[in-house]
């Protein structure tokens, strides 16, 4: 059996954590198997990567092999398996971010970026990616202790968002989801998108 594979994205203060907590808990109300996870962090190795990564300083190439590093074993460890259990897989954040961040952000060639998710992605590509877009005034508002990626301030977060928005448009998998809204209506929007997707998909 062949599981789904949603992602989130969206700049720092969009919503998005909350949006894929809400999804899953809309798929256990229907008792379907889905399993959420997250990017940094996902698995006990990225757990240590993601607190180097959130505190120290680094060269933009080295942040993103270590983002790259935590998502080869998050895919390894838990992403495929529970795809090949058949299991709707909701990943906070995913190699989108890398390009975003690391790429559109701090200027790490994307071409690069492609190159090295080639090498360890396996063929693994999201079904459907939910993008909740914010301005980057209104994401930091609502932030309040920041992480060192955090502190990248409007500019930085300016050029990740046209990041999103530019990936956006080159692919049918995205939807962008107006993050502005209170979090219960930014929900039903993602419910009704997604339940849209798989009447046509299914
Ligand atoms: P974290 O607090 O774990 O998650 P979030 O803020 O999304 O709830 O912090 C993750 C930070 O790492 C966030 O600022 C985005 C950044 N990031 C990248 O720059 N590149 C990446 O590839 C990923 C996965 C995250």
């Amino acid at each position: 059996m062949k599981g789904l594979f949603i992602t989130f994205e969206g700049i720092d203060g969009s919503g998005k954590s909350t949006q894929a907590m809400l999804l899953k808990e809309r798929f256990n109300q229907l008792n379907r198997p889905v399993v959420f996870t997250k990017e940094p962090g996902g698995t006990p190795l990225g757990e240590k990567i993601r607190e180097i990564l959130l505190n120290d300083n680094m060269n933009p190439v080295s942040e993103f092999l270590l983002f790259a590093a935590d998502r080869k074993e998050h895919i390894k460890k838990i992403i495929i398996p529970s795809l090949s259990n058949g299991k709707i897989v909701i990943s906070d954040r995913f190699a989108d971010s890398s390009v975003a961040y690391q790429g559109f952000g701090r200027g790490v060639p994307i071409d690069f970026i492609n190159f090295v998710h080639q090498n360890i992605l396996s063929g693994l590509k999201p079904d459907l990616t939910f993008i909740i877009d914010i301005l980057p005034e209104t994401g930091l508002e609502r932030l309040t202790g920041k992480d060192r990626i955090e502190r990248g301030g409007i500019d930085f977060l300016n050029r990740v968002r046209e990041g999103y928005l530019k990936l956006a448009g080159r692919d049918k998998r995205f939807v962008v989801i107006d993050g502005t809204a209170a979090p219960e209506k930014v929900a039903n929007s993602v419910w009704e998108f997604f339940s849209r997707w798989e009447s046509d998909n299914g």
